[in-house]
Formats: C-alpha cells, structure tokens, sequence
C-alpha cells in the first residue's frame, strides 16, 4: 500500500471522528491530518485516545480560508482528501441558511481550489472523497428507496447546500479531471452524536427528565445507520472506490419517529432502572419541522455489490451500545451541554 497523507475535514465532529480514529488505528503508515474550525459541533474530546499517535496530527482551520489550506497542504504534503466539513443540522439550516451556503459550498469550492492547484498535472494520483447525505435526494412517498441513479430534490437548506456541494465536485471531476468519489449516506447514530439531533437529544432529554419532542404527527421515516458501519464504508469506498462513481450508503434499516422514540424509552428504562412506560410519558408532540421530509431510505446494492459492505450492527446492538456509551461519557455530556447549548435549546424549542 502506497504512503498517503490523507487531510481529513470535519475530523472532530460527529462522523469525522469515528473516521479518523478509524485511519490513524488501521493505517499506521499513513499520516491522518485532521482539519477542523471546531465550531459548535466540533470537539476535540471525540479524539481524546488517539491523539498522541505519532500519524496523527490537527489542524485548526476554517475551510473558508483559501491561504491557509494552502498552507496546510503544503505543510503536510496532502496526498488525499476525505472530505466531511460541514454545517450538519437540518433545523440549524432552517434559522441561519447563509452558514450552510458559507461552509457547505463555499469550503468545498475552496477547498476543491486548492487540491486542483496542489495536485495540478498528476490528478490521477490523488483522491478528493466528498462525504454527502441520502437528504439530497429529497422525501420519498410510502414505497421505493434512493438510488444512485434517483434525480437531486432537496428540501431544506442544509440538503439544498450539501447537494450544490455534491454538483461542484461532480463538476471539478469532469471539468478539471480532478479524481473524485461521493458517497450519500442515511441517517447516522452512535457515540460522541451532538445531541442536538433526535437519538442523542432524546437521550440527553431522558437523563434529565426533560420533554421529548417529537416533530408533527411522529410518522416520518429515516434509515439509520450505525456510525462505525459509515466509515468502514468510508474506508472502503476510498481504497477500492471506483473513480468519480457516487454510492449510497444506508442501514436497511427504516423507522418511523415515533417507534424509534419508543425503543429508545423502552431501553432507557431498563438501562436506568425505571418502571416500565416513565420515559414514554416524557413524549410530548410539538409544532413540525418546515418542509420536513416524510422518508428517506436507501437502496445500497451498488456499495454491496461492487465492494461487498453491509452493515455489521444491528439497530438493537447498536443502539444499546449507544445509550450504554451516553451513561457512561457523562463528562463529555456536561462539557457540550454547558454553556451556548443552553441558549441554543431554549431559542429552538421554546417557540415549538
Ligand atoms: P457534525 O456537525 O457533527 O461535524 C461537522 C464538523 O465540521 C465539526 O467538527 C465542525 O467543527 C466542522 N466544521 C464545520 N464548519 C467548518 C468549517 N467552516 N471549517 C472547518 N471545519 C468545519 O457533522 P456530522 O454529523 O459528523 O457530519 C459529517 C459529514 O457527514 C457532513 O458533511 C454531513 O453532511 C455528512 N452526513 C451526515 C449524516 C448524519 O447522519 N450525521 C448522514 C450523512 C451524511
Ligand atoms: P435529525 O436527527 O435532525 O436528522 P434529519 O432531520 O437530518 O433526518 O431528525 C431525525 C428525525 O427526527 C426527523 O424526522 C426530525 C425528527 N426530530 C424530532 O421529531 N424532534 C427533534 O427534536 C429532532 C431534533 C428531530
């Protein structure tokens, strides 16, 4: 295996982190550069045990600035990019729109600049792998997945920016040659999750006795997926991906809201002890998302087929794992529920 100095974004948030650590464990010939801005969402607690491995290394860097990704590339000597960066939260996208356009594209415009200029004249020795959602795709009706093959439609802010960062890459692939792969993936679950969305915000809520809200009538549907599974597909796709191909990762694995949300009472209340049904009573429907999408769910044949992944947990494994993980990391908790997350869930869910 050739040596790589792969610059991972986004590397101290929620995905990121399970990516790097997964890297800089499997690949020790391989120098991990994780860049990150460490907005709200960023933490570099998530990497706590591995970051003084010698092949790992952090940068603190907006990808909205051009001089010093440069500087980072040249510094390091960027072989590849595993690309992650990015605003992430659909009801965030929906109060402050321009940040996702700002990060999501911009950055990866910028950042797309920079490895064309870095990797000019030998494009086809490198790799820039943008990391996208199955959201771009839209809402699907009762019936049918997404596939690869399914037209662009996407309902919020957050997807509507995350698609135009999808289409510029697809557009440097074919107008600059740059090397490039995609992947779209479902929703994820799993340790080190901010929980301001719904599996670890409802598990955060349950710890202390708070309400759960549950958007409209609860009957939307998502296809979850457990974190470790996304980046070993991640891993995958970057070593054996086929070059400018985009694929479809998901968990085969549809729930609907409210179900979910039950589940999860159902496991917390055996895990804390409680009598049967204390943290169902915690549900409390609340005003719906704008322009939520009633379903997604993936098709992911193609990533089957081709590279021979599926997911290696089941929802129940990986869920008891990740309320486990939650009662457990009660410091890392506290530490990203201090301060402006309080503020945050006041002004997004007082009004609701
Ligand atoms: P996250 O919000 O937990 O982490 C995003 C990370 O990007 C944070 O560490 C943050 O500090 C960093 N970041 C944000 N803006 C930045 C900027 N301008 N410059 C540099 N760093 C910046 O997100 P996540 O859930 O880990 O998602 C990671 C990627 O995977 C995103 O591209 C997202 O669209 C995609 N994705 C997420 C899911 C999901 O279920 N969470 C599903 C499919 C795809
Ligand atoms: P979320 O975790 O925000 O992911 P996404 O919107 O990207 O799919 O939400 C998952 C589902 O849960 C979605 O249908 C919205 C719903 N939801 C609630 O009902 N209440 C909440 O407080 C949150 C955050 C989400």
């Amino acid at each position: 295996m050739s040596k790589k100095n792969i610059l991972i974004t986004g590397g101290a948030g929620f995905i990121g982190s399970h990516v790097v650590r997964l890297f800089v464990e499997k690949y020790p010939d391989y120098k991990i550069v994780n860049l990150d801005a460490l907005t709200y969402a960023g933490n570099l607690e998530n990497l706590a045990d591995i970051e003084d491995k010698p092949n790992y290394f952090f940068e603190k860097v907006n990808i909205l600035d051009a001089d010093k990704l440069k500087e980072v590339f040249e510094k390091h000597e960027i072989t590849d990019i595993v690309h992650l960066a990015a605003e992430s939260h659909v009801d965030r996208s929906i109060v402050s729109p321009l940040d996702f356009v700002y990060t999501n594209v911009i950055g990866t415009v910028n950042l797309l600049n920079t490895a064309r200029e870095q990797w000019k004249g030998e494009y086809d020795q490198h790799l820039f792998y943008h990391v996208s959602t199955d959201e771009v795709y839209g809402a699907l009706g009762d019936t049918g997945l997404f596939t690869e093959e399914t037209p662009y439609h996407p309902n919020s802010p957050y997807s509507a920016s995350k698609a135009s960062s999808d289409h510029f890459v697809r557009a440097y692939a074919e107008t600059y040659h740059l090397r490039t792969v995609i992947s779209n993936c479902s929703n994820n679950y799993g340790p080190y999750h901010f929980p301001e969305k719904l599996i670890p915000l409802f598990i955060n809520n349950i710890i202390n006795k708070k309400p759960l809200p549950v958007y409209g009538d609860g009957l939307y549907t998502r296809d979850w997926l457990y974190v470790k599974d996304h980046a070993i597909a991640i891993d995958l796709i970057f070593h054996k991906g086929r070059k400018d191909e985009t694929y479809n990762i998901g968990g085969f694995n549809e729930w609907r809201n409210i179900d979910l949300v039950k589940l999860l009472c159902k496991i917390m209340d055996e895990k804390l002890g409680n009598i049967s049904g204390t943290s169902e009573q915690l549900i409390t429907y609340v005003k719906d998302r704008p322009g939520h999408d009633r379903r997604y769910a993936i098709d992911a044949t193609k990533i089957n087929k081709e590279l021979g992944w599926k997911p290696t947990v089941t929802f129940e494994e990986g869920l008891a794992e990740t309320v486990d993980w939650y009662l457990t990391n009660t410091r890392w908790l506290d530490h990203v529920t201090s301060g402006a997350y309080q503020s945050y869930y006041e002004s997004m869910y007082s009004a609701r």
